[in-house]
């Protein structure tokens, strides 16, 4: 059986590391330069000098031959850069360094980032063929953002989005359904798109049973169910504390339905509102963009579509999420019933991403 050696241990990576081998069973032993164990326990530890002192390579040499090591993850650059030489230097060929080094990994991230970057430069000049684009650096740092927040948006669709902002007019930006906040990290991101001056407003329940989807086969509704969504709220309203610049959003602890009668005007939100240290922010009344990302239900869908679609302007739009839904064709109905409702009065739609982006013609009455 292999035994890793997870050295340094005591980065966050190799603390994770060592944690998730231990929980696939495997054989692992600790090394890093401190005094005493920094995992307390957690398997066998040994001290290691530095990699740059003279003693180090004694010493590996020794714990290798000790617990048996046929491999090692080293978590840190500087030494997974040093081990990989001393490995070659001393023709140690028993032994392979197992993870890419996390310089590299970053790199190759990055790499990623950028090439995803001119896709979505290429896609929103398409989309939006009288705009200039964003710049690539905002469109790999919007991606970066993210792509770091568990989400349920991908690339196209959240590149549709910047580009409806680009061309949208002036009002606020209405997010239902964030879950852990990626489409509202790139709503937030690209709020100025255009040369508007728009704010963020996201309402969604976070409650398992307030969010519970009927159309769902029962068995997915009982893993949404075990998930749990309650935490997620405190994930989103932490990400948002750091990233939303004072004045840009505010988010509501609450379903749609209350949350059009907040956004109204017509009931007190100051109760589900997120954020609650910065004041509440005063709705335009105007939606520049809506995003409906909530309760796919068939009535749900409909219902979000009629009671918030008569809020957004000649020139805005509602991007329907999961139009081409595999689960149930809610969303697919409600946006329909929208393109027939506004008839003459829609100036585009297309599909990006199973979304459906409706653009109220600028003609249009309001
Ligand atoms: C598919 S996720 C949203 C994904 C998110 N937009 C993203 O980019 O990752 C659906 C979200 O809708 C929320 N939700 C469920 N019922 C809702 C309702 N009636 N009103 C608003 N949000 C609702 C859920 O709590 C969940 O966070």
């Amino acid at each position: 059986m292999s035994v890793t050696l997870v050295f340094p241990v005591s980065t966050p990576d190799g603390r994770a590391y060592l944690k998730q081998a231990r929980e696939r069973g495997e054989r692992v032993v600790g090394a890093s330069c401190d005094t005493s164990d920094p995992t307390d326990g957690a398997a066998p530890w040994v001290r290691l000098p530095l990699v740059h002192e003279p003693e180090f390579l004694a010493a590996f040499l020794d714990l290798v031959q000790a617990h048996g090591v046929t491999q090692i993850h080293a978590a840190a650059h500087m030494v997974h850069a040093a081990l990989g030489d001393m490995l070659r230097e001393h023709d140690l060929t028993q032994l392979r360094i197992i993870n890419r080094s996390a310089l590299e990994t970053e790199f190759a991230r990055w790499e990623d980032i950028f090439a995803r970057a001119e896709h979505w430069r290429r896609l929103i000049a398409a989309l939006a063929p009288a705009q200039t684009p964003p710049e690539p650096a905002f469109l790999a740092g919007v991606i970066r953002l993210s792509f770091d927040l568990f989400g349920e948006s991908y690339d196209d669709k959240l590149a549709a989005l910047l580009a409806c902002l680009l061309d949208a007019p002036e009002g606020d930006i209405v997010e239902i359904g964030s879950l852990f906040g990626r489409s509202a990290s790139v709503l937030l991101s690209g709020r100025a798109l255009g040369g508007a001056e728009r704010r963020l407003f996201v309402f969604d329940p976070w409650s398992t049973e307030a969010g519970a989807q009927k159309d769902l086969p029962p068995i997915m509704q009982n893993y949404t169910r075990a998930a749990g969504l309650e935490r997620v709220a405190l994930a989103f309203e932490a990400t948002f504390a750091a990233l939303a610049p004072q004045g840009a959003m505010t988010a509501y602890r609450t379903p749609s339905v209350a949350g059009h009668a907040i956004y109204q005007g017509s009931a007190d939100g100051e109760a589900v509102r997120l954020l609650k240290t910065r004041p509440p922010l005063k709705p335009a009344g105007r939606i520049a963009l809506l995003h409906i990302d909530g309760n796919h239900d068939a009535p749900c869908a409909a219902e979000d579509v009629e009671l918030w679609s008569p809020l957004v302007p000649p020139g805005g739009w509602v991007a329907i999420d999961d139009y081409c839904w595999r689960y149930g064709d809610g969303p697919k109905r409600a946006g329909d019933a929208l393109l027939e409702r506004w008839g003459d009065g829609v100036a585009r739609a297309f599909v990006a991403g199973d979304c459906l982006f409706i653009q109220r013609t600028a003609a249009a009455a309001f």
